[in-house]
């Protein structure tokens, strides 16, 4: 019996000796898998690192190919839905279908009823330079937008265009709130930041702003600071073999800081509510125009730029319903439509080459006369509201949008020149 055991004992010491070796091989195994996993944990950290980089080529290239084509960029908004929006379980549900890498959207006719009941429902698609669903932020806009307002400090003339209804999100999208703001604040503090960069290189800048709104065809300084506005022209004056177009008695402020364009924030607010009881209501009704004239100099080489950021808010592009359209509505209406409609003229007689092109049509266009067309860069926002009740209007806005987008108006040019010391 001992004999026996002895001899298992020793089977079994055997055992255990390989079973050590198995497990040995099997530790240094693990080993290995841990390297491997740790070496393609870094593969593909690369190849994450390459994809960013090849999003950032393909952004510059898009750009670049957009800036051969001299084509309006047009960007379309769909904002997020809000309480205020009238059946609004209906609004969570889009009406859109987004492919934002492809710049397109497909609106889908809210008829889901008359789908039930054999009906059809229509839906047309879009594409436009990006398109930017419900839950963008204002962050992702501005990066998108941002190189524009590099170009206006390079010296281009950059005009930044809000379109859509009412409620629709423009406001929003240029200016925004204190807690989430817009364009506007964005683009100037990349433009001191950017002009403090530039020191370094011999550069220095001087900013000028101006901040006018168009109401009723009349030009209002909201920057002024007397009681009584006076009558506001808009005339041409040369500047060189060019010609630039000013806004006779209107405030322009130099501005040297951050503190000193949110103090003309306040004061252009400020004008806007004193004419108005409901400041919403107004704002609706107006175009309102936010310029700043960009000149840089470089010490050491001459060059000299100028460039022209104007950020538009435009009036909302509603039609008014006949039935509750009072007089004073109805002229409202009649110049709001008579001016977006000028803007399209004017694109489209840009993109046609027309020798004559439509720019004393509207106040709005005259103004803009020397920013639109071929020496410039034009970006325009068609802002959509995701609620149902607004398929139609949304979709008058897509169109014009369309237009816009479709229309080829040259390549634009840098406002330098050299001065010899
Ligand atoms: N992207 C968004 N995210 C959150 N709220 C938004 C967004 N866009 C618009 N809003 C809100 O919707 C309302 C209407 O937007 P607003 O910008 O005033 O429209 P508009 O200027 O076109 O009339 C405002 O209360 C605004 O704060
Ligand atoms: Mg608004």
């Amino acid at each position: 019996i001992i004999q026996g055991l002895r001899s298992q004992i020793q089977t079994l010491e055997a055992k255990v000796v390989e079973m050590e070796n198995v497990q040995k091989q099997l530790e240094l195994h693990v080993q290995n898998l841990n390297g491997t996993i740790v070496e393609q944990q870094d593969a593909i950290d690369e190849y994450e690192r390459r994809k960013r980089e090849d999003e950032t080529t393909r952004r510059k290239l898009h750009n670049l190919v957009q800036e051969l084509k001299g084509n309006i960029r047009v960007f379309c908004r769909v904002r997020p839905a809000l309480e205020f929006d009238q059946n609004e379980g209906d609004a969570q549900e889009s009406i859109y279908s987004i492919d934002d890498r492809n710049g397109s959207i497909t609106a889908q006719a809210p008829a889901k009823r008359n789908l039930k009941e054999g009906g059809r429902t229509s839906s047309e698609n879009f594409q436009f330079d990006q398109v930017f669903g419900r839950s963008s932020t204002q962050s992702e806009i501005f990066s998108e937008v941002s190189q524009l307002v590099q170009s206006a400090l390079d010296g281009y003339r950059v005009c930044l265009f809000a379109y859509g209804q009412t409620g629709s999100g423009k406001t929003h999208t240029m200016l925004g709130s204190m807690e989430d703001p817009g364009v506007i604040p964005r683009s100037i503090q990349q433009i001191f930041s950017e002009a403090e960069r530039l020191k370094e290189h011999d550069w220095s800048f001087s900013l000028r702003a101006c901040f006018m709104e168009i109401y009723n065809e009349t030009i209002r300084d909201l920057l002024s600071t007397s009681d009584t506005d006076k009558a506001h022209e808009i005339k041409m004056s040369k500047d060189g073999d060019e010609y630039v177009s000013y806004v006779s008695g209107v405030t322009i402020e130099n501005v040297g800081s951050v503190d000193e364009i949110n103090a003309l924030m306040q004061r252009s607010m400020k004008n806007r509510s004193t004419a108005s009881t409901n400041m919403n209501e107004r704002s609706s009704r107006s175009h309102s125009v936010f310029r700043l004239y960009i000149n840089g100099k470089n010490s050491d080489t001459g060059v000299e730029s100028n460039g022209v950021l104007n950020l538009i808010d435009l009036a909302g592009s509603e039609r008014l319903k006949k039935s509750n359209s009072e007089n004073e509505r109805l002229t409202e209406t009649q110049n709001i439509n008579k001016s977006l409609s000028a803007l399209g003229d004017v694109i489209a007689a840009l993109g046609n080459k027309s020798k004559h092109v439509p720019f004393r049509n509207s106040k709005l266009t005259h103004l803009l006369q020397d920013s639109l067309g071929g020496n410039c860069k034009t970006l325009m926002f068609v802002n959509l509201s995701p609620a149902p009740d607004s398929y139609q209007e949304s979709m008058c806005s897509l169109r014009f949008a369309k237009k816009a987008n479709a229309c080829d108006i040259g390549t634009a040019q840098r406002k330098t020149h050299i001065t010899f010391n």
